[in-house]
């Protein structure tokens, strides 16, 4: 069994990028002098090294990273150890100019960024294979090693290539999960429009085409891309695995689906011994600490609720987004510590020191441009002492109130061209779930289709257009063993190769939620309907609705206008000991509101009384305890219920009755018992 926590660190993770070739060594020395001031326990060095570490083919110069790794060591700071295979050196290319990834559209990236690589290349492949190996060689044994970290963000900037080997390999791909040509026929349905492809040889990436191509192609290759780049980084991890036992290897995520789009983190996340997460706020005027909430949930969630590391996020503001407000005063140490709430085993930044060149030098960072007598350097000292102070919730987990249907692929289909809607979008479906869930204080774990649901009350299935008759027959028998489950339009329509379920609509979901559906009708833009239901308690709706015709299930909204005036909008189907909710079209938060407040009184979640909407309460236990994280988001004081006493250990102070949480502040309870 490998190592699923970094060796030798027995607080939680405090630090960031470090990245100290962009420095003359006489900064090092300040460096470390300042990670002991701020409390830094661990850092990541030489994601981006290549260039230095082999800066000729074959000639190796690992002797500025001794003694970085030496420096650090002296200095007690374990080390996040990159291998630098997202950035191979110019020689590199100018050997192998083919490793050059290309798009769609046949345009050859050029070297001077990074993570520009064909991940199908062979001399790629064999490159990344030799520096992997003569670092594990070098630094197997290297006192300071807690953790590999391999690559950087695999899926972006390039989530895929369409070069000539990227076509042979796809090709074989396909010969191995399909066997044989008609096999691929069948499932890409090539009858349509004469694609029937007589030999495997002719089938190429999905490249320009004049009007839309293929979307089983289409799919597939987003499914072989993902593949392809999981390959490379087993190799890596074998290697690792194999000249350093012991040592955890991971790879950073980015789990926030804006952030990341093109990699199945359900498949990435049984093959890390450590997940790993790096999170950014995405400033487009929405509450950001909402978006955090839910990518810290993922995060969770796909290392199956085990703890895991915040590796990056940022102290202040970015440099990538049109806009890039700074942090407000205490926002950093909110974020940090709401990661920390929902399962991360501490909060490491990108990057430790500012840099003063290249393309991110107005990136924020733990030592910004002006140094140690800033604000933000204040805070980084002081988020340090908190998270020392919190080093007794290692090894607990998050307890979630609700799971959340999620799948990559699923939203990898949907979003292919030439459907009912543009603006059916299934994240902006799962984004406002989560936040209505988000604000009923409930926590909550996403979970594949085809899992064990038995433990949660409620499910919710916010968007999932693509999914197997096994999925839906897997939520049929969770609720008639006694689950309430919640489905949002668009759901259950196709199977894995995107072709349409037999029969009605939804194909994998008639049957428990008791009724068809039998067409489609959205809405045009700035059109909305109304639903008048119970209690005179009417909803709107807006981008979706359509002709839905019970089949057990209860009307309980209607809709009053539009096309489908008269039908059935909101549906409720009891079923064995469970209950199955239905919604046809697009409510806003006030909607979801209500319908998943009676979907939470079916599934006997009593609401938590008395906190306000912004103030996050999030429960971790285990051995050591249990844990009560309470995070005013607000500027007003608030106060949280506790059901028993406890030691705040922020502040030092017993809590028992109510926790005061000052605006802006962040408590956490051990609580007694
Ligand atoms: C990503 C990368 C880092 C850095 C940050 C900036 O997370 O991994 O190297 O570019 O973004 O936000
Ligand atoms: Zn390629």
């Amino acid at each position: 069994m490998p190592e699923t926590s970094p060796k030798g660190l027995a607080r939680l993770a405090f630090g960031g990028d470090y990245n100290p070739e962009q420095w003359p060594e006489t900064v090092w020395q300040d460096d470390v002098r300042l990670m002991r001031e701020a409390g830094v326990t661990m850092v990541s060095v030489g994601i981006f090294s290549w260039a230095l570490l082999e800066p000729a083919p074959g000639v190796h110069d690992f002797g500025w990273l001794d003694r970085v790794l030496g420096l650090l060591h002296d200095n007690g700071i374990r080390v996040d150890l990159g291998t630098p295979t997202v950035a191979p050196p110019v020689w590199f290319y100018r050997d192998h100019p083919d490793a050059l990834p290309v798009t769609a559209e046949g345009v050859r990236h050029e070297f001077g960024s990074r993570g520009a690589i064909c991940h199908s290349n062979a001399h790629y492949r064999a490159a990344a294979a030799d520096i992997t190996t003569r670092l594990a060689e070098r630094y197997a044994d290297h006192p300071a090693l807690a953790m590999w970290h391999v690559h950087n963000e695999y899926g972006v900037p390039v989530s895929a290539c369409y070069c000539d080997s990227c076509a042979a390999h796809f090709r074989r791909w396909l010969a191995t999960v399909y066997g044989t040509v008609d096999a691929v026929n069948e499932a890409w349905g090539t009858a349509f429009w004469g694609q029937r492809y007589a030999r495997l040889e002719d089938v190429n990436p999905p490249r320009v085409t004049p009007t839309v191509g293929n979307p089983g192609q289409a799919l597939d290759y987003k499914r072989f891309a993902d593949a392809t780049m999981r390959e490379n980084f087993r190799a890596e991890r074998d290697i690792l695995h194999r000249l350093a036992p012991g040592v955890p290897v991971t790879t950073n995520f980015m789990t926030a689906l804006s952030q990341c789009d093109s990699v199945d983190y359900w498949a990435w996340g049984r093959e890390v011994d450590i997940v790993t997460n790096d999170h950014y706020l995405i400033t487009d005027g929405r509450r950001t600490h909402v978006n955090l909430a839910m990518a810290a949930d993922l995060t969770r969630s796909v290392g199956a609720g085990a703890p895991w590391i915040l590796l990056e996020h940022s102290t202040s503001g970015v440099n990538w987004q049109p806009r890039n407000p700074a942090k407000a005063p205490g926002q950093m140490a909110r974020n940090s510590l709401a990661h920390v709430a929902r399962g991360s085993e501490g909060a490491m930044f990108f990057q430790w020191r500012q840099s003063r060149r290249g393309a991110e030098k107005f990136h924020s960072a733990m030592v910004p441009h002006g140094g140690a007598d800033t604000r933000v350097w204040r805070e980084v000292v002081e988020l340090g002492a908190s998270l020392d102070s919190l080093a007794a919730v290692r090894g607990t987990r998050t307890e979630a109130d609700v799971a959340v249907l999620w799948d990559w692929q699923s939203w990898w289909a949907q979003n292919l061209a030439w459907r009912p809607s543009e603006d059916a979008d299934p994240r902006e479906r799962a984004d406002a779930f989560y936040e209505a869930l988000y604000d009923r204080h409930l926590t909550v774990d996403f979970a594949r289709p085809e899992t064990d649901l038995s433990a949660y009350p409620l499910v919710v299935v916010p968007a999932l257009y693509l999914m197997t008759q096994k999925a839906g027959a897997d939520l049929k028998a969770y609720v008639e063993r006694g689950g309430t489950l919640v489905v949002s339009y668009f759901s259950g329509i196709v199977d894995e190769h995107d072709a349409v379920h037999e029969g009605a609509y939804p194909g994998a979901l008639r049957d428990v939620l008791g009724l068809t559906v039998e067409e489609f009708s959205p809405l045009l833009q700035g059109e909305s309907v109304r639903l008048t239901g119970p209690d005179g308690r009417d909803l709107d709706g807006d981008v979706w609705t359509e002709f839905v015709v019970p089949r057990g299930a209860e009307t309980v909204w209607r809709y009053a206008d539009g096309l489908a005036a008269g039908r059935p909008a909101v549906t409720r189907h009891r079923l064995g000991e469970g209950v199955a909710w239905y919604v046809s079209t697009r409510l806003g938060q006030d909607g979801l509101d209500v319908v998943l407040g009676r979907a939470a009184e079916d599934a006997r979640i009593a609401p938590r009384a008395g906190l306000p909407r912004d103030v996050e309460v999030v429960r971790r236990s285990g051995e050591t305890g249990s844990y009560l994280f309470a995070i005013n988001h607000t500027a007003v004081d608030a106060k949280v219920p506790l059901e028993t006493s406890g030691d705040e250990l922020l502040t030092g102070e017993r809590a028992a009755g109510r926790l005061a949480v000052p605006a802006g502040a962040v408590r956490v309870v051990r609580l007694d018992g």
